[in-house]
């Protein structure tokens, strides 16, 4: 079950957090994964970790909102593991910040890594994946987009876009067999929360309530996400496509 031997999968912002679990997940279930990060460092400590533990990985540096850095690190995973099967746009950065506070210059940051970083990706990959007549893409959104968050009003919106580019890829690229579909964390415990909750009482005060507003009761795990990624990268999901499924315990239902 759910089995991607010999896949190649891309996860970009793979180095640490949600991406970490994320590319972990996918290479024991036999997946070569392509950890693409802007942190080259930490995207190698995790790739050699994946070499120990689990499987096959390889680290490759780039900036998302560059896309030609993403077509060269694209060219580079197909020189060692093949043309890209599984996309994972992981890849995202936000700080809480109630709106009428913000500033233009962060909202062209939010918006170039959460929205236009992904498009760049999508873009790098598609074309392969058309010509193969298969390909997985699965974009991480954020319950933010789903309900709304106090404080992050331009990242919420972006991550909205996220879904809404995403089905309608779904439509468009359904006759080649490629499916796209969303995963939306809830709050998850991973270094972008602590660098938020470091940088703002706000963001403290705020993410602090969640274990009392998520109906399970506590807040997410990185690996939690990362199974989800695993089910729509298989087999086992290649009827479904245009989906946004939220991993947030009950946070979203709907
Ligand atoms: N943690 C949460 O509570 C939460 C909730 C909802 C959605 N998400 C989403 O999950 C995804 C992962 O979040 P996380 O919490 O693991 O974040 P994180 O900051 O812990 O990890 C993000 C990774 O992305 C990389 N990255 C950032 N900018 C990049 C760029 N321009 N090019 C390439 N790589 C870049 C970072 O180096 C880092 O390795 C993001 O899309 C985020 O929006 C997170």
């Amino acid at each position: 079950m759910f089995e991607l031997n010999n896949k190649t999968a891309l996860v970009t912002g793979g180095a640490q957090g949600i991406g970490k679990a994320i590319s972990c997940a996918l290479a024991k279930q036999g997946a070569n994964v392509a950890i693409a990060d802007i942190d080259e460092a930490i995207a190698r400590q995790t790739a050699d970790l994946i070499n120990k533990e689990y499987g096959k990985a390889m680290a490759v540096q780039a900036d998302i909102t560059d896309i030609e850095k993403v077509k060269k690190a694209v060219a580079t995973i197909k020189e060692q593991f093949g043309p890209v099967d599984i996309l994972v746009n992981n890849a995202g950065w936000d700080r809480m910040i109630p709106f009428v506070k913000t500033t233009p210059e962060f909202w062209d940051k939010v918006i170039d890594i959460n929205y236009k970083g992904m498009l760049n990706c999508v873009y790098s990959v598609i074309h392969d994946m058309i010509e193969k007549n298969h390909g997985k893409i699965i974009n991480i959104g954020s319950d933010a987009a789903r309900v709304g968050s106090s404080g992050e009003a331009v990242y919420a919106g972006a991550k909205g876009a996220i879904i809404a580019f995403s089905k309608s890829l779904a439509r468009e690229v359904a006759r080649n067999q490629i499916t796209v579909n969303v995963i939306c964390p809830g709050p998850t415990d991973t270094p972008l929360t602590q660098q938020m909750k470091d940088e703002s009482e706000f963001a403290t005060k705020v993410l602090s309530k969640m274990d009392k507003i998520i109906p399970l009761g506590r807040t997410g795990t990185p690996e939690e996400i990362g199974a989800a990624v695993v089910f729509f990268a298989s087999k086992e999901a290649d009827f479904i496509t245009g989906q946004t499924l939220s991993v947030s315990g009950g946070l979203t239902m709907s």
